[in-house]
């Protein structure tokens, strides 16, 4: 049909002959034009430990994801270097009785964080280990610095995450990934891994999250969602800044960040693309627990086809100017992907 249509023009008249639907035409043709594509050397696995032996426990609200003991976390990591991940990304469940105010725990050298990042670096060298610095995972009331007064002290936080890191490079950490939002925190890690002779280690940061309400599975993942009182307001992003985001990336890029990280992931995707367009430098989206549980539950339901929509959610980073994604799906996709 390329008659004249009731307007009296044909189609080709109208596009003067630019189809774009040639390009589509076949599976092979498609792929050609693809702009945009989705390999195992994209992605960043976040995984969950746990203290004790040869144990996996499945986390209720994140179908698929287990919390590791160090020995699984090394066979976890090892598996993801077989798929060709580049990285891996540890969080530490604790145990209560070693949570406290100012998360002092996190200043113990032989925490389990410290532990699996020795035992994966021992076991699976040739794969990257990326530690995150917050005290959540130590601090009694779930946040992710000191709390006092009702107030999160930020310069006393900023000065215990600079240690901790240290630690964490100590123990082979390839790069430090603060996720708690402390302004000047960057500089003061960076000027800590200097003076401890960590030149080499990088900082990856958490430069624009949000406050969300995206984290719930994650705080269960750790235990920390009991916890939490009141929330992070006060630290995190406002979801309707977008400015703000790009000049804190900014601000991370003078202190010394090597990497930036947009949190969550997809209602954030201007803020990805943003933060590369207008600032050029390596950039990484973390699809966070709920935007997991919100396709898993779906696909569960019969409503979506959950691997599509995975796939789809995942290039869409691409797309947007990531250089990388942080995902929960890293070992399936990676999967997918070999075939
Ligand atoms: C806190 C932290 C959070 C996540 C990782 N570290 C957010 C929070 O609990 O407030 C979220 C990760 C996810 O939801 O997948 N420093």
């Amino acid at each position: 049909m390329t008659g004249r249509h009731q307007g009296g023009r044909s189609v080709d008249e109208i596009t003067g002959s630019r189809r774009l639907r040639r390009m589509r035409k076949a599976d092979w043709s498609r792929r050609l034009v693809r702009e945009s594509a989705l390999g195992p050397d994209d992605l960043i696995w976040p995984i969950f430990i746990m203290e004790g032996e040869d144990k996996a426990e499945p986390v209720g609200s994140m179908p698929g994801v287990e919390r590791f003991t160090i020995d699984r976390a090394v066979q976890a990591a090892r598996e993801a270097q077989g798929l060709g991940i580049p990285a891996v990304a540890t969080f530490a469940n604790i145990p209560h009785e070693r949570k406290d105010q100012t998360g002092s725990h996190a200043l113990d050298a032989d925490n389990i964080i410290n532990c699996v990042t020795a035992a994966i670096k021992a076991e699976v060298p040739g794969i990257g280990v990326i530690t995150d610095a917050a005290l959540d995972p130590f601090t009694d009331h779930g946040h992710d610095g000191v709390l006092r007064d009702g107030v999160i002290v930020n310069d006393e936080t900023v000065d215990i995450i600079a240690r901790a890191a240290v630690l964490q490079a100590d123990a082979g950490a390839d790069i430090i990934a603060p996720s708690d939002m402390m302004d000047g925190r960057i500089g003061a890690i960076r000027d800590a891994l200097d003076a401890a002779g960590h030149q080499d280690v990088a900082i990856m940061s958490y430069t624009a999250k949000f406050a969300s309400a995206c984290y719930g599975p994650y705080r269960e993942a750790i235990g920390t969602g009991g916890l939490l009182k009141g929330d992070k307001k006060t630290y995190y992003v406002d979801p309707g800044n977008s400015d703000e985001a790009v000049r804190e990336a900014e601000a991370d890029l003078d202190e010394g960040a090597d990497m930036l990280m947009v949190k969550p992931a997809l209602p954030y995707l201007d803020v990805c693309y943003r933060i590369k367009t207008e600032l050029r430098v390596p950039v990484f989206a973390y699809q966070v627990s709920g935007e997991y549980a919100m396709i898993e539950a779906a696909a569960a339901n019969g409503w979506i086809d959950g691997e599509k929509v995975m796939m789809e959610k995942l290039v869409a980073f691409k797309r947007a100017g990531c250089d990388g994604i942080l995902t929960y799906y890293a070992p399936r996709v990676a999967r997918l992907l070999a075939g």
